[in-house]
């Protein structure tokens, strides 16, 4: 939800941890601020709003010094101004913090009881007022930062600076991620791999309840016990190439348009022949009685979408939970039952605590995920990657339909095993899926009338979504782009249920997108339609050359894709979806990769 940085360098830090904090921007951009020991001495600065902020603050009022640590903030405590922002300072302690200290209230009537008195709204200046409070107890820097984070209750990366110390960095993970970088005589940190790649590709990841003595000779780590420990230091392929708009005008345009060439990847990576290759000891689905599918946002569509692949293909029980709904509902999780997480991410918090909740209680912990360092892929029995490359968009695309694509494979593979798919089917319909990279770019050439609806349903302030079958949650994952990054209110409905009461909200002002390739559920699917047509509702039609010669006529748009499987349609027609919401939200105005309130990782739950 927030990204920090640090740095022990040999150079200026300022720039650095700016340049850090750039990469770090999905994670929240509410302010950003550094700070450095300069000459001993501790000092900050601090900006509210986007990063380009701290930036000219930077410019005219610049902040030297060789050590240095930063932050880019998503707000949970306290509104988004310059006096919340971090780092935040205590008399000699500087922190930055990505999570939530879910005792600092309780903390701050103890520290107000020895006459400390906060300065801000935020949970984290209260970890800067302990370590203080340490400090001024005798404790040295070291000790006071172990003994601050013994008392905090709550999820938190954390890195702390101090006055005077100008080659030491304290840092602690708990339930947030974050990664150690190594240089040559220098030393970073930082929330992930992604904001150390112009300086370094030597990452070691801190554990669960990790934390770290840094300098520039190194770390070292000690665990929960506070035991010293090593962590494996690991050479991350990090192309910076991929980490930047290649000419497009958004992160998000340039995703969109990438998923043919990253599912072509990620098939090249599962598929072998008329084979599917899983990594690691695969999945006997023989031996799973059903599956638990957990996630959050639009990671939960894709496994929405899942369910009806395993259940129609494999005859597999499915339930699908949303994340921070799961482990509160208490589930009986039965012998028999593999559950599967699925974030691109792999730092979701929700996604992490129902994963954890689920140790012990299912026979096999699996994730779909995208970066394959992550908490959520170290934590699983078996992590499958789905090869999306980097996602930057706060919005995510490519990783939905790279989602949805290992989801379809698994459920091939449990199709076969379960002895409902035969060897020559799959390997037709592996054949078929090799096709969609072609059929995605075909899909990318109707982009002019795709744009065409936006503009028009840029206008509106309230849309609908309709779809049946695995075009349901495609409709709930299009009413989610286009509210998330266009602020037009959106919802979406299985479009039988239309008739049960939402009907009531159609009039010509209300843009109603059916999503309906011309399959088995189309007839029923063009029945709704018409119901909306009739009370003169405005139809924006997504189908195929077929759905469009029966039931295009009259229809106030039609956005005609290529013919495919059924069984395919789901990753073909989130494209669509996906530059509907683009356009829509560029012919807005909004800021499409950094929507406001969002975040790309949110790591507090
Ligand atoms: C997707 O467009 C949203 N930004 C959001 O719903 C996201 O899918 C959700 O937060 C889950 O993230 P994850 O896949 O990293 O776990």
């Amino acid at each position: 939800m927030c990204g920090i940085v640090g740095v022990l360098g040999t150079h200026e830090a300022a720039p650095i941890l700016v340049e850090a904090l750039k990469r770090l921007e999905y994670r929240g951009y509410d302010s950003a601020g550094i700070a450095t020991v300069n000459g001993g001495r501790l000092d900050r600065r601090r900006a509210v709003g986007k990063l380009v902020n701290l930036s000219d603050r930077l410019v005219h009022d610049p902040l030297p010094g060789k050590a240095g640590i930063g932050h880019t903030r998503w707000a949970t405590h306290g509104e988004p101004n310059e006096k919340n922002a971090h780092p935040h300072r205590s008399g000699p302690v500087a922190v930055v913090h990505n999570g939530i200290i879910e005792n600092f209230r309780d903390l701050r009537a103890r520290l107000a009881a020895q006459g400390h008195y906060p300065e801000t709204d935020t949970d984290t200046e209260a970890v800067a007022m302990l370590a203080r409070h340490h400090l001024e107890s005798g404790l040295t820097p070291v000790a006071a930062a172990r003994a601050t984070l013994a008392q905090l209750e709550g999820a938190f990366a954390l890195a702390f600076l101090f006055d005077g110390e100008e080659d030491l960095m304290i840092a602690a993970r708990k339930g947030s991620p974050l990664a150690i970088g190594h240089g040559d005589g220098e030393m970073y940190l930082g929330s992930d791999a992604i904001a150390l790649a112009p300086m370094t590709d030597r990452i070691t990841y801190l554990e669960e309840g990790d934390w770290a003595v840094i300098t520039r000779a190194g770390a070292q780590i000690f665990d929960a016990q506070n035991r010293q420990t090593s962590r494996e230091m690991r050479q991350i392929r990090m192309d910076a190439a991929r980490i930047d708009k290649a000419g497009f005008k958004h992160f998000m345009a340039k995703e969109i348009a990438e998923q043919p060439t990253v599912l072509a990847d990620a098939l090249g990576a599962y598929l072998e022949g008329d084979t599917i290759r899983l990594p690691g000891q695969g999945v006997d689905f023989s031996r799973i009685e059903r599956l638990t599918l957990v996630a959050c946002g639009t990671a939960f569509y894709a496994c929405l979408t899942a369910k009806y692949w395993f259940e129609q293909l494999a005859r597999l029980p499915v339930e699908v939970d949303i994340a921070s709904e799961f482990r509160y509902r208490e589930p009986p999780v039965l012998p028999g039952t593999t559950a599967v997480f699925v974030s691109q991410s792999g730092e979701t918090a929700d996604t992490l605590a129902a994963l954890r909740f689920c140790k012990g209680r299912a026979d096999r912990i699996l994730s779909v995920v995208n970066v394959e360092t992550s908490s959520i892929a170290r934590e699983s029995d078996l992590a499958l990657p789905i090869h999306a490359g980097v996602e930057i968009g706060v919005a995510s695309t490519k990783a939905f339909t790279c989602q949805l694509n290992v989801l379809l494979l698994l459920a091939i593979e449990a199709a076969v095993a379960r002895g409902h798919m035969s060897v020559q089917d799959r390997a037709t319909l592996l054949t078929q899926i090799r096709g969609l990279p072609g059929l995605f770019n075909a899909a990318l050439d109707r982009d002019a009338s795709i744009e065409a609806a936006a503009q028009k349903i840029s206008e509106a302030r309230d849309v609908l979504f309709l779809g049946r079958g695995t075009m349901y949650p495609l409709a709930l994952e299009g009413a989610l782009k286009l509210k998330e990054i266009s602020y037009i209110h959106a919802e979406a409905y299985a479009s039988g249920e239309l008739k049960h009461g939402p009907i009531a909200l159609i009039d010509k002002t209300v843009p109603v997108i059916v999503m309906a390739p011309h399959d088995a559920l189309f007839d029923k699917t063009v029945s709704n339609m018409q119901e909306v047509m009739a009370r003169g509702g405005k139809v924006c039609l997504i189908t195929d050359a077929t759905g469009a010669a029966e039931a295009g006529e009259g229809v106030w748009q039609v956005i005609t894709l290529p013919e495919v499987d059924s069984r395919l349609a789901p990753l073909l027609y989130a494209l669509p979806a996906q530059l509907l919401a683009y356009h829509a939200a560029v012919a807005k105005g909004t800021d499409v990769d950094q929507p406001r309130n969002l975040a790309k990782s949110v790591t507090v739950e």
